[in-house]
């Protein structure tokens, strides 16, 4: 199949999420192809249970370089390396600590990247040339098949252009990407809906980006007076201003004034359902954080595609997943 009848492919299987939200059936068919994409060099867009990512094979520097450009992404920033499974691990790092392991066990396959020392040699574009390395098993059908049909890591970071909302679907990739993405693999949306939980394990067990794994989650496992959070400058997403669609994002937490601001043609109302209920122009209402952090991207880029200029985002109270969505906000809302 030529980029053409490819982008024709895409067309019809994007159409298909519009009117289901389920998780698409595997396509074997599909994943062989884009097997083949990658080992010819190609970048492959491909659902993990978080966002999807943009995948170039680890090894392939140039492709790896590829993804850097077509994102317009920093080469500072890392990029993180998915695999099949745990023992693929070691081509990527032979001295991962008691923290990383015991994090590995708990939650790979799952939305956990753990920061680990780098062999050398191993995958120096997609770390951009740093001493460490992110490795993730991704939990989601279609990642793991596309991962074992090519038998070697997938360096990838969010099929987006650098800066915007990540992609949730395989159209929100399409309509970010287009072309410049040789094959769009169509798994359906996203379970959880915002990124991976970022955990450097090289002394104390240190939190570089909230995600989809709670804080908690990390403590139970490695101890959780040892967990420091934040603190890092090579994690993309801790820009100040990420995630971010092109309508303006208020975060609020008080609702007093909520149906004042409300008011107005191109305002977008996005929160808790309980927070936003009889309010003027909701448009996402989410009935638990799960619900939130499922729908949030594509309640940003809704707003985009309906022309509002205004988004105002009632904040989830509470920790574990409603911090990590708080964060998003902020830096969505970032100027
Ligand atoms: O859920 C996710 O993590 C998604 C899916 C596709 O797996 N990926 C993702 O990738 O969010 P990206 O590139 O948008 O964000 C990955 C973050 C970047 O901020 C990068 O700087 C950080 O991980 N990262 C990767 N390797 C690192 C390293 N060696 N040290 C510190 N940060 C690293
Ligand atoms: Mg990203």
């Amino acid at each position: 199949m030529d980029g053409r009848s490819g982008s024709r492919h895409r067309a019809r299987n994007s159409n298909q999420l519009l009117v289901g939200l389920v998780q698409l059936p595997l396509d074997h068919m599909q994943i062989a192809r884009a097997a083949e994409v990658l080992h010819t060099g190609g970048l492959v867009a491909f659902p993990t249970e978080t966002v999807y990512g943009l995948g170039a094979l680890a090894e392939d520097e140039i492709a790896v370089q590829r993804i850097f450009a077509t994102k317009q992404r920093p080469a500072h920033l890392p990029v993180i390396v998915h695999l099949a499974d745990t023992s693929i691990a070691r081509r990527y790092t032979d001295t991962w600590n008691e923290d990383a392991q015991q994090l590995a066990a708990a939650y790979w396959p799952g939305p956990l990247t753990l920061v680990v020392p780098r062999l050398a040699q191993a995958a120096t574009a997609a770390a951009a040339h740093l001493p460490t390395i992110g490795l993730r098993v991704p939990n989601h059908p279609w990642a793991h098949a596309l991962l074992e049909e090519v038998g070697t890591g997938i360096a990838a970071p969010s099929a987006n252009r650098f800066g915007a909302v990540s992609p949730t679907t395989a159209q929100h990739v399409w309509e970010d990407l287009g072309d410049d993405v040789e094959y769009i693999l169509d798994g359906g949306p996203c379970e959880a809906g915002i990124e991976s939980t970022i955990v450097e394990c090289i002394d104390t067990p240190r939190v570089l980006r909230l995600g989809a794994i709670t804080v908690d989650q990390v403590g139970e496992v490695v101890g959780a007076d040892r967990v420091v959070v934040g603190g890092a400058t090579t994690v993309s997403g801790n820009q100040e201003r990420h995630y971010s669609p092109r309508a303006r994002v208020m975060v609020i937490e008080d609702t007093h004034h909520l149906a004042q601001l409300a008011a107005g043609p191109d305002v977008a109302v996005i929160g808790p359902a309980g927070k936003v209920r009889g309010v003027p122009n909701v448009t996402f209402g989410a009935s638990n954080v799960h619900e939130y952090a499922h729908g949030l991207y594509a309640a940003l880029r809704d707003a985009d595609h309906q022309g509002k200029h205004l988004i105002v985002a009632v904040s989830p109270e509470g920790s574990g997943l409603a911090a990590a969505i708080r964060d998003r906000l902020q830096r969505a809302a970032a100027q």
